[in-house]
């Protein structure tokens, strides 16, 4: 027989998890629905909504109870804008931190583990975050590092898979090489997905440049590890200008800037090509970008990359590999998660949350919803 902690269930639904034992776990679905935050039309608030069909699960696929859920951009614009949104009732939320409660394959091996999810499959709400139970292949779940909350956990998912992919398939570098001293520039470094792209590129020996307010200079030094902050407030100009004397400094004048990412839009993608144009006139190969909110166009004299977020789950071995290469870094210390704004009291509080993500904006920060 074994036993596992009690998992915590949501108010009102008490008794989800029965029993455990050798090899099955028995769920009892009370009144036969769960709760999700919805989008019932595009005119309504948000509602706290109960679902009736309880989410099938493949062989290959495991049942997650979301404790503490990750806020994007994309889950308050996609509803205002009317965007990637396929039916109603539509569930958004793209990551989440929780415990396996159930199994596709009947097996229990995995059980009671705590693990952090990210959801690349947009058009599948059973992936969805806001609500109580995720579905998710049983390869694309992170095991939470011992040392990590669950709330650190619901910080990653989305950021570390943009990043992720993007290092490895974008620019198709390895997470197992060290590479030469190059420089990665990163506009909008205090984005999360510039914050966990910025660890990455540290662990495989580029110097880094984050283009961010001032406001959090502090916290990318000093904690995240990147070597030099360029104020963004600045004119373009002087911007140019500072990153041109830190190329100087390391003695990289005119070869410097190898890679550099975009997080932020169009305009300043284009003026981070017209930078990295300029720092490279003396170099022989071509620079490589990245736009993780749009993808410029012909563009002659650098890479332009594209990223495709949904590799992590169309190619599952490719997604597992990111999981297995990622989960080392991460329990190594080699990635920390990035720091939180949390919110507790169920999941109605995402709709609150979700509004001060709209009106009041994140700062090198995740915001969070603790909704058990
Ligand atoms: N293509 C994809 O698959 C994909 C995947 C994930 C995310 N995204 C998109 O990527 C973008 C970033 O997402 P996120 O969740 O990482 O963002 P986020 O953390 O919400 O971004 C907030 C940060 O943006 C910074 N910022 C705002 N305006 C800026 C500017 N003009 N220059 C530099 N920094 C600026 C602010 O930094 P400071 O004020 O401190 O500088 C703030 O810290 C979003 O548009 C998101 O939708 C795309």
């Amino acid at each position: 027989m074994t036993i596992l902690s009690p998992l915590t269930v949501a108010p009102g639904k008490a008794d989800y998890l029965d029993y455990v034992n050798d090899s099955v776990i028995e769920t009892k679905w009370l009144e036969e629905k769960f709760g999700a935050i919805a989008i019932t039309e595009y005119d309504k608030p948000l509602i706290h909504h109960n679902l009736k069909d309880k989410p099938e699960l493949k062989k290959d696929e495991v049942l997650i109870r979301n404790k503490v859920v990750g806020l994007n951009p994309i889950d308050w614009k996609s509803k205002k804008y009317r965007f990637a949104i396929y039916h109603f009732p539509w569930i958004n939320g793209r990551e989440s931190s929780g415990t396996i409660v159930q199994q596709g394959d009947k097996k229990s091996d995995l059980l009671g583990k705590n693990v952090f999810i990210a959801s690349t499959s947009y058009r599948d709400n059973r992936t969805s975050t806001f609500q109580e139970y995720s579905v998710m292949n049983r390869n694309l779940v992170w095991e939470l590092p011992e040392s990590f909350t669950l709330e650190n956990g619901a910080t990653l998912g989305v950021g570390l898979v943009t990043a992720g992919v993007l290092i490895t398939d974008s620019l198709g570098l390895s997470l197992q090489s060290s590479y030469g001293i190059e420089v990665f520039v990163i506009w909008g470094g205090s984005t999360v997905v510039g914050i966990y792209a910025a660890q990455l590129a540290k662990f495989l020996g580029f110097k880094v440049i984050s283009i961010s307010s001032l406001d959090t200079q502090s916290y990318l030094l000093n904690e995240i590890g990147v070597d030099k902050v360029v104020n963004r407030k600045k004119s373009f100009k002087d911007i140019k200008e500072d990153v041109y004397i830190y190329l100087k400094d390391l003695g990289l004048e005119g070869t410097g800037i190898k890679y550099a990412i975009d997080c932020v839009s169009k305009e300043t993608s284009l003026q981070l090509i017209d930078l990295l144009i300029d720092s490279r006139n003396k170099s022989a190969d071509k620079a490589e970008f990245v736009g993780v909110v749009a993808k410029p166009k012909d563009i002659e004299s650098v890479k332009v990359r594209d990223l495709t977020i949904k590799k992590f789950h169309e190619d599952i071995e490719y997604g597992k590999k990111l999981v297995r290469e990622t989960s080392k870094l991460l329990q190594d210390g080699k990635i920390k998660p990035v720091r939180h704004k949390l919110y507790s009291g169920g999941l109605e509080e995402i709709v609150i949350a979700l509004n001060d993500l709209e009106v009041k904006g994140a700062s090198a920060e995740k915001y969070v919803v603790k909704i058990v």
